[in-house]
């Protein structure tokens, strides 16, 4: 595991384009990419960036179910005001949290990323260490499933909704199992509320109770983070 400390996310965006840009140059044609506060710096870089993505393709890692593209809560539209808007990909692939039908819907997830490979995953990181939205306690093998949110994570999420009651329960995720695939893993995490879950990730035993510590068994991770985020590694 490589690991970047960089000055604030402003810095951490900047470095992690410039590993966008590398992986697109060599040759990487399907990206794996995440949602939340802490890749917005990254996308903004990537949008201002000459990186055309016209010929490949996006795998988002969640949706939240029960939430459609037009839902200015949903990672649909995330996506495309963050990102796709100003740099479309050939096709992107997001799980559609408007199938209620979760065995259908997940099934068929699961069938996308394995005719697409992941080439270059993007992932934040919880403050109790998910890796998509796979909560502690998921299975290091897992696909692409209907997650039932934790109270921490609806906590962190709620600033995005009017109020916590609207943060849906569940949301469809990507699998642990099916990240691990990917060839190369950036994870990036900002702020001092994510300092306990990187040193449990980076130094901690490799434990189904922090997810993200399923991460010192890949071959290829790039970790970037901020001063504060960095405050409790050793
Ligand atoms: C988002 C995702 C989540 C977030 C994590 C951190 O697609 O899969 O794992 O990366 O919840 O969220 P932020 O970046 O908002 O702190």
């Amino acid at each position: 595991m490589e690991v970047i400390v960089v000055k604030d996310k402003f810095a951490g965006g900047k470095k992690a384009a410039e590993i966008f840009k590398r992986e697109h140059d060599s040759g990487a044609k399907v990206f794996g990419l995440a949602t939340g506060g802490t890749p917005e710096t990254t996308y903004a870089e990537l949008t201002k960036s000459d990186l055309d993505f016209s010929d490949d393709v996006s795998i988002n890692l969640d949706e939240y179910v029960g939430l459609g593209a037009n839902d200015e809560q949903s990672y649909h539209y995330y996506m495309q005001k963050h990102l796709f808007d100003e740099k479309p990909f050939k096709k992107s692939y997001l799980p559609d949290g408007t199938d209620l039908d979760a065995a259908k819907e997940t099934a068929h997830y699961s069938e996308i990323i394995a005719q697409n490979p992941i080439d270059l995953q993007l992932l934040g990181i919880g403050e109790n260490g998910h890796i998509g939205f796979n909560e502690p306690g998921s299975a290091f093998d897992s696909k692409t499933s209907k997650i039932h949110l934790t109270d921490s994570t609806i906590k962190a999420n709620a600033r995005y909704f009017d109020k916590p009651e609207d943060v849906p329960q569940y949301a469809y995720s990507m699998g642990i199992g099916e990240i691990m695939n990917a060839k190369h893993i950036l994870l990036e995490a900002f702020g001092k509320n994510k300092a306990e879950a990187i040193k449990a990730m980076i130094e901690g035993p490799m434990t189904e109770d922090v997810p993200a510590s399923v991460l010192q068994n890949h071959p290829q991770v790039t970790v970037i983070v901020d001063e504060e985020a960095a405050t409790l590694l050793a």
